[in-house]
């Protein structure tokens, strides 16, 4: 059974096969000003779609409600299965004051 590891920045699921550790998806984020900011997410491809990207969105996001109050993060227009996964988790759609990926990013916030 995969497992899920928080930990301060960087969570990652594993398998063990053989005594080797597989990571099968990571995802990262970084806090600034009660702000939490989601950096990295990834999951191997035969792992798409059975949702653990959003348990990683979920993670992230019982760490930041212990001190944060937003979260925020943008991903490219045509990442439809990450825009999803947010949406679903709760997120909006918003224009930041400064567009720290470029504007041609879509730009995500989910505050508390
Ligand atoms: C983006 C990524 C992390 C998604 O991981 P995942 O574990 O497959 O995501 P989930 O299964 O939690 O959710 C994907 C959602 O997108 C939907 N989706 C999948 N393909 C889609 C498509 N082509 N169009 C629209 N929606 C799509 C799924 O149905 C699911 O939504 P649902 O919960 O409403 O069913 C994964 O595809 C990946 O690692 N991509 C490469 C790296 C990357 O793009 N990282 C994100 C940077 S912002």
């Amino acid at each position: 059974m995969p497992v899920v590891f928080p930990v301060v920045e960087m969570s990652f699921i594993e398998t063990e096969i053989g005594g080797l550790y597989l990571i099968r998806a990571y995802c990262g984020c970084l806090y600034s000003s009660k702000i939490c900011v989601f950096v990295r997410a990834w999951v191997q491809k035969e792992y798409r779609g059975q949702g653990w990207q959003k348990r990683m969105i979920k993670v992230r996001e019982r760490a930041a409600r212990k001190g944060c109050s937003a979260i925020v993060t943008y991903t490219t227009p045509d990442n439809f299965p990450s825009a999803n996964s947010l949406i679903r988790c709760g997120f909006l759609l918003h224009e930041p004051m400064y567009a720290y990926a470029g504007r041609e990013m879509m730009y995500f916030i989910k505050r508390f």
